[in-house]
């Protein structure tokens, strides 16, 4: 049901934990199954130079955290902007039809990540939405630490 590379994603996660000095945080759910995501950044110049999360959350769930934040790592924010779920869903060969929206919060919390960046330094990015999941929180990274 699941492919290897979501199983090896949700068995070993990569990035899982908090930044503890990170410079930005997005928080996202989803009010019908009630799995929550959260993001934390840490930018220089204009890049992605970490990334962490933490995710109360299905497995499915957890994989595209995992894959998520392998894929934004490194990159500059407007690249970071471009991943969407289907390329995380590409990255791991797919999930079952009644999961993908799993994956959508995974690009929900990055977007809601990078917003919070914005905000805070009062910065404008091209593809850049407000976050539009249930229960995103506008926080300040240093406020958002555990869930
Ligand atoms: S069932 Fe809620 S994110 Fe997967």
């Amino acid at each position: 049901m699941y492919s290897e590379k979501v199983m090896d994603h949700f068995d070993h996660p990569r990035n899982a934990g908090v930044i503890q000095n990170a410079d930005a945080v997005g928080t996202v759910g989803n009010a019908k199954c009630g799995d929550i995501m959260r993001i934390y950044l840490k930018i220089e110049d204009e890049k992605i130079k970490d990334v962490s999360f933490k995710t109360f959350g299905c497995g499915a769930a957890v994989a595209t955290s995992s894959m998520a934040t392998e894929l934004v790592k490194g990159k500059s924010i407007e690249e970071a902007l471009t991943i969407t779920n289907k390329a995380v869903l590409d990255a791991l060969d797919g999930l079952p039809p009644n999961k993908i929206h799993c994956s959508l919060l995974a690009e929900e919390a990055i977007n809601a990540a990078i917003y919070n960046y914005a905000t805070l330094n009062h910065k404008h990015y091209k593809g850049l939405r407000e976050p539009v999941e249930d229960i995103y929180e506008d926080e300040h990274p240093h406020d958002a630490l555990e869930i």
